[in-house]
């Protein structure tokens, strides 16, 4: 018998307020042609007035329970990816867990920044496949809008609000043909201070603002994502060519292409949600495959490769048969 984590269901949040690049163009020296030409972005979510990185996985948490059918204290294992979480402590994830009424579960938090939400299935992942944890509630959900410096134009037009989440659940067969088939992390910290926030508790005691080298960061992105993404495929021993659905992470449109290039993967396979939500860091992977889900892209039997990059360097890619 295989015991693999399946996919039961997917959900996502946005915070209400859209703001389009013409409004920053308002406020800082940019403009719509620039942002649209060089990123792909058109809109982001901002979160208001009590929408935080936790009441955002919160309600994303309840629409993947719904989709999975499945109560919240069938649950005994929460997993939130995120850079922002609402204070230093306590878990962004005990707070979610405390808001859907589970009392006794599994939960922390996990920091890879861009590349949190792999790393956290990777880490759910293995829990249920050593028996530690049977259904796992995954989330990516940030408020970047929160640690931006809004004067800085470099950065500031490209990162929005949001959150995903996934239900995971443990399941034996014979075959173990469909559910999570490949995971692989890395990280390479030498590249620390390309992309980073400027404070912290134990440095300046203060929250910091994100601070990004993005045309150094663009480079390795591409590299890496293809590289990492042609070495989970092998690790699950299927052809890349196989891949119904890539769902990468949403920092630039440009880097989308350059990585379906790189692979040879027709561009109709990737999922592209950077248009309408900018970088929403851990949060846009499960934000895009819930959008693809939903709008009914993504099928049972597709074979789908999760891949993102982020701050530290942290990249890592997941291949999952819906
Ligand atoms: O999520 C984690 C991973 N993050 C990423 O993957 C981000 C990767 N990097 C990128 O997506 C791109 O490098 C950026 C979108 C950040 C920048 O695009 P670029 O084509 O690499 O532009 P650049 O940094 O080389 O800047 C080109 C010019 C500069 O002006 P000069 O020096 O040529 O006069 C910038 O000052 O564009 C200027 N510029 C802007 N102009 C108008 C930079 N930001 C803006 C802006 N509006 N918002």
């Amino acid at each position: 018998m295989i015991r693999r984590s399946i996919l039961l269901g997917t959900g996502s949040a946005l915070p209400e307020r859209i703001v389009t690049n013409a409004e920053l163009a308002q406020t800082v020296d940019t403009s719509d042609e620039w942002i649209v030409e060089r990123t792909g972005i058109r809109t982001r979510h901002i979160a208001g007035e009590g929408e935080t990185t936790a009441t955002l996985a919160t309600d994303a948490a309840k629409a993947a329970l719904d989709a999975a059918g499945i109560v919240a204290q069938d649950i005994d294992l929460i997993i939130l990816a995120t850079a922002t979480p609402d204070q230093t402590f306590p878990a962004a994830a005990t707070k979610v867990q405390a808001a859907l009424g589970i009392n006794d579960c599994v939960a922390f938090d996990v920091a890879a920044v861009c590349s949190g939400f792999l790393y956290a299935v990777t880490v759910a992942d293995s829990m249920i496949r050593s028996g530690a944890a049977n259904r796992a509630i995954v989330i990516g959900s940030e408020t970047f809008s929160r640690i931006l410096d809004w004067e800085d134009r470099t950065t500031c037009v490209l990162f929005g609000d949001g959150a995903g989440a996934i239900i995971l659940g443990a399941e034996e067969s014979e075959e173990g043909h469909r559910g999570i088939l490949a995971s692989k992390l890395h990280a390479d910290g030498r590249h620390n201070q390309l992309l980073y926030v400027d404070g912290g508790p134990s440095t300046t005691q203060t929250v910091g603002k994100l601070r990004m080298k993005g045309q150094e960061v663009f480079r390795h992105a591409v590299t890496n994502l293809a590289s990492v993404l042609n070495e989970v495929m092998a690790q699950a021993g299927l052809p890349a060519g196989d891949i119904d659905w890539l769902v990468p992470h949403q920092a630039n449109a440009r880097i989308l292409d350059a990585t379906a290039r790189k692979l040879k993967l027709s561009a109709d396979r990737v999922v592209m949600t950077v248009d309408r939500h900018a970088n929403t860091s851990a949060a846009s992977v499960p934000l895009a495959l819930d959008l693809a889900v939903r709008d009914g892209r993504i099928k049972a039997g597709d074979l789908v490769v999760l891949e993102a990059m982020g701050g530290g360097f942290t990249w890592g890619a997941c291949v999952l048969r819906v």
